[in-house]
């Protein structure tokens, strides 16, 4: 596995120290980068504490969310070129391959909260579960079953089973809100989303 890392260090600041990024907010948004409903709904709830985790983080719009929060926020993505343009001391950049059943690239490193956005590989359940700390939030919400109505993801390996993330949770974190739906923005999609909280 290749891991490489990108601290604030090494990354341009501001004088503000206030995170910065190239593209202006419209066309962020043009560009699909606007965070989603439902992680902005539950980032309050993410202790500031400790560091937020965004997992196959893209385009970096929750990295900018919760940055512009004031969090720390590490950032993991096997193609990092989407964050280049973000600006902050607070950011820890991590370009790897979380599928090729290398190491997880962040042995023993626990978090406020965990963030996974239209991305599921499901080896990684236990991984993100054991990287909550005590009191730490998984906001997870990807593409679910019957998704293929509308086109892609259509691959059932990147597909919700029905109650799937219910299940993940069951036993292991207390489940603050869970939906299984239909969805018509920002695009028509079959969705599954979670909200819980570690013990
Ligand atoms: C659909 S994008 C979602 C990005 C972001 N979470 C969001 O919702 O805006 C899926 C992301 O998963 C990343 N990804 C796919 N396979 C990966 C892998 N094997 N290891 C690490 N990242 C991967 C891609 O590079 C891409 O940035």
């Amino acid at each position: 596995m290749r891991i490489s890392r990108q601290t604030g260090k090494s990354a341009f600041t501001d004088r503000t120290g206030m995170v910065s990024a190239s593209s202006a907010p419209t066309a962020a948004a043009h560009a699909g980068l606007s965070p989603s409903a439902w992680v902005c709904r539950f980032a309050p709830l993410v202790s500031k504490s400790g560091a937020v985790l965004d997992l196959a983080a893209g385009g970096g719009r929750h990295t900018r969310l919760f940055l512009e929060q004031g969090y720390k926020v590490v950032a993991v993505d096997r193609d990092t070129a989407g964050l280049a343009g973000l600006r902050s001391p607070h950011l820890e950049v991590i370009t790897a391959d979380l599928e090729n059943s290398g190491p997880w690239p962040l042995p023993g490193r626990r978090f406020a909260g965990v963030v996974v956005t239209n991305y599921l590989h499901r080896p990684l359940f236990p991984a993100l579960l054991a990287a909550l700390d005590p009191g730490g939030m998984l906001i997870y919400e990807t593409f679910a079953a019957g998704n293929e109505r509308f086109g892609k993801p259509s691959n059932p390996d990147f597909l919700l089973r029905p109650g799937e993330l219910l299940e993940v949770a069951r036993g292991r974190l207390r489940v603050l809100a869970y939906e299984d739906l239909e969805v018509s923005e920002p695009k028509p999609a079959m969705v599954q989303r979670l909200a819980a909280r570690a013990p």
